[in-house]
């Protein structure tokens, strides 16, 4: 079988050239050929068309073979080249060879030239071949999406990659030929030095470091780094091959999430406390209380027990931000208006902040309406304000902003805590003195203060942050030192009217009562004084220690008995249960629940809902005697308990979905009186409803409320209508 073969011959003799070609077809080649024999004439050929090989004679009348060889040469051909000549001379085959001839064969001597050709293009085929594999490769380094360089040991760079010449911020891979490693790109050149002097990489395995880079723009960014270390025989570093990875943002990630975990940490830590605390608070308040009601108004005991009463407020107050923090807070969201709860503040604001202090607000007319406990934002804005007066010792501007935004992925994704969606947002922002990085990471932590001893507790921001996390939303900071410092907080929009905010008036007479109470509580000394507050009001009270106990009494008690009221977390059955059980028994009953926190089925998330009644521990004797007024005398709602146990049909009541997280809320088309329609499909099972005043149809709007995720849903135990 023939060879195909496409021959550029350069000779001047017609007679040669066909020698040349019987010679090649004796090798077993087909050759297609065409004779040049001046340089124009060459250049043409070369031109036109692709070859496989030239042989050229070395000198022609109007030519000669290293013109000829130039020609190639030049047009940067990597084609096999033969000389063939009458008479040669050593030196000129030298020159011709080092010139980039292949091979110098003589027009005697043309045994010699099949061997060399065959030779010439196997050789050539490699070539073309390893061209193609490396082309293959560079284009891989080049479109790889991380940075790849070669560095010298002396910090300059050999060859760069052009995702690397993207992360650096610059234009071109000369510009960054042209940089310095350590003047140019390590944020500090000591981190290169260090990191060379690791003398841990090898010639053989990548090793991983991390450093701070800066950008051209001067951006800092962190950057991975897999270093190899290739070496001479000495051993020594002839250059570094790295590959290079933007770790900016995941660090940024991974710092947030620590960051949140820590926080959930301490806030279960606290939680847990304050919940003991608010046990031991309510007996020494309610002592403290029956003590002042029954001594007289000069009796010279009464300041120090009023004493005792002031420094069990104080320590209320305490235990109320930790639970805030540790969001197991009680919470009464109303659709509310951020701008409203500004303006009822802003009086006070200015008092906290004082003179020197310039109040501005800045409040979007627009803003959309939120979903919150009103006491709760006035407190966000307390803390704000007092911690803005505290950095601006020397006056400044204190400025309150709302607005409505819109966050979207790319914001949520870079963002740790926060979700795409509408929000209102509240930004609080001072001209102060600013924080520093530290400072920054570590504002919400409980009992975090730069202040002196005794001049700051470091709960007012912790609360902040449990409060708007616990209403759905999430907060932003933006400070530096010098620079004055903003809060910024999200909190999701709903698309509902805002409720009109009422006002307080004075407090009417503590009520009493003659009914008969259960009283259900695990907490020796809490039982005993709860007791005693009820009984001081007139009411008969059945005591007992747990559920078992009061099953067993509602069976027994002879008479009716009006009110169960029951600590929520109790060894055995919990409250709630006992609850369900005991309304079966007596539907006449209603049920007061009391904790000292909300981690549990009736306060699901610390969202009260309407028409369970609730009383948050530490409480009074004041408070627990109203509240037990107000449960017993509202009006009877069907199912005859305070609203726990699915009611039968009525006109007004929405459909529950099935087992899905569904909350759905209805609003009255009348306006607000009938707005606190919530129907909770699964993990309470329990729906209520309040007549519509005037028996409008209902629209079903869409959930208000914040699904959870579905590893905390509990499994639906709804019933359908
Ligand atoms: N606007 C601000 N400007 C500068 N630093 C602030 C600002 N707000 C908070 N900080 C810093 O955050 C720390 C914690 O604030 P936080 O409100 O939690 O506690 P505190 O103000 O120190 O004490 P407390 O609020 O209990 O009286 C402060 O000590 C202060 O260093
Ligand atoms: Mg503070």
């Amino acid at each position: 079988m023939t060879v195909p073969l496409r021959v550029l011959i350069a000779e001047d003799s017609e007679d040669d050239a066909l020698l040349l070609v019987r010679e090649l077809k004796r090798g077993g080649y087909d050759p297609t050929y065409e004779r040049v024999a001046t340089a124009a004439a060459m250049a043409a050929a070369l031109d036109r068309q692709t070859w496989d090989l030239v042989i050229a004679d070395h000198s022609m009348p109007h030519f000669s073979g290293s013109e000829a060889l130039a020609l190639v040469r030049e047009r940067g051909l990597d084609v096999p080249f033969i000389c063939v000549s009458g008479t040669i001379t050593e030196e000129l085959a030298v020159a011709a060879m080092k010139a980039g001839a292949s091979d110098w064969v003589t027009k005697g001597q043309l045994k010699r030239l099949l061997p060399a050709i065959e030779r010439e293009l196997r050789e050539a085929k490699g070539r073309a071949a390893s061209r193609v594999t490396e082309a293959g490769f560079k284009a891989l380094v080049d479109r790889a999406p991380i940075g790849i360089y070669r560095s010298t040991p002396e910090g300059r760079f050999l060859s760069a990659n052009a995702a690397l010449v993207r992360l650096l911020g610059y234009a071109s891979v000369a510009d960054v030929l042209g940089l310095d490693l350590a003047r140019d790109v390590y944020a500090d050149p000591a981190e290169r030095q260090r990191l060379l002097e690791r003398d841990t990489y090898s010639d053989r395995e990548y090793d991983e470091v991390e450093a701070t880079w800066k950008r051209q723009d001067g951006r800092l960014l962190t950057v991975q780094l897999n270093v190899r270390a290739v070496r001479n025989g000495a051993r020594e570093v002839e250059y570094y091959e790295i590959f290079v990875r933007d770790v900016t943002e995941q660090r940024s990630l991974q710092r947030q999430l620590a960051q949140a975990q820590k926080m959930e940490a301490v806030g279960r830590l606290a939680g847990g406390i304050a919940h003991d605390f608010n046990n031991l608070l309510t007996v020494i308040t309610s002592y403290s209380d029956l003590l002042l009601q029954d001594l007289t108004a000069d009796d010279p005991k009464r300041e120090d027990v009023e004493q005792v009463r002031k420094a069990a407020e104080g320590a209320a107050g305490l235990t109320r931000q930790l639970l805030a923090f540790s969001r197991q807070q009680v919470l009464e969201p109303k659709v509310v208006d951020l701008n409203a709860v500004v303006r009822g503040v802003e009086k006070m604001l200015q008092r906290v902040v004082g003179e020197d202090v310039d109040l501005v607000t800045v409040l979007a007319p627009n803003v959309c309406a939120i979903k919150a406990d009103v006491g709760q934002l006035e407190q966000i804005l307390m803390n704000l304000s007092a911690n803005a007066r505290d950095a601006m010792p020397t006056g400044g501007k204190l400025t309150i902003e709302t607005t409505n935004v819109e966050l979207d992925a790319e914001y949520a994704r870079t963002h740790h805590a926060a979700a795409a969606g509408q929000f209102a947002m509240l930004a609080v922002s001072d001209t102060g003195l600013g924080m520093d990085e530290a400072t920054k990471g570590r504002i919400f932590e409980p009992f975090f203060t730069t202040k002196d001893v005794g001049k700051g507790t470091g709960l007012g921001l912790a609360t902040v942050y449990g409060i708007v996390k616990q209403s759905g939303g999430f907060v932003w900071v933006y400070s530096e030192p010098g620079r004055g410092t903003t809060f910024k907080i999200y909190l999701p929009q709903v698309n509902e009217v805002a409720e009109p905010q009422t006002l307080r008036g004075s407090p009417p007479p503590l009520p009493r009562g003659a009914e008969t109470i259960l009283l259900v509580e695990d907490a020796p000394a809490v039982r005993v004084v709860t007791r005693q507050v009820l009984e001081r009001q007139g009411y008969t009270v059945l005591e007992v220690p747990d559920a078992a106990a009061a099953l067993r009494i509602a069976e027994k008690h002879q008479g009716p008995i009006r009110l169960l009221v029951t600590d929520v977390v109790m060894p055995g059955l919990s409250g709630r249960e006992l609850a369900d059980r005991l309304t079966k028994l007596r539907p006449e009953m209603r049920v007061l629940f009391v904790s000292g926190y909300t981690d549990d089925a009736v306060v699901r998330h610390g969202i009260l809902e309407p028409g369970i009644a609730y009383l948050q521990k530490p409480f009074t004797p004041d408070g627990l005697a109203r509240k037990v007024r107000v449960v017993l005398d509202a009006p009877r709602t069907q199912g005859g308990t305070t609203g726990l146990l699915p009611q039968k049909d009525t006109p007004h009541r929405a459909r529950i979905s099935g087992p899905t997280s569904s909350c759905w809320t209805s609003t009255c088309p009348s306006g607000t009186a009938w707005s606190s329609f919530v129907t909770c499909g699964p993990t309470l099972g329990s729906r209520r409803s309040s007549p519509c005043p005037v028996g409008a149809r209902r629209d079903i709007s869409t959930c208000s409320r914040r699904r959870q995720p579905s590893a905390l849903r509990a499994p639906c135990r709804s019933r359908r209508p």
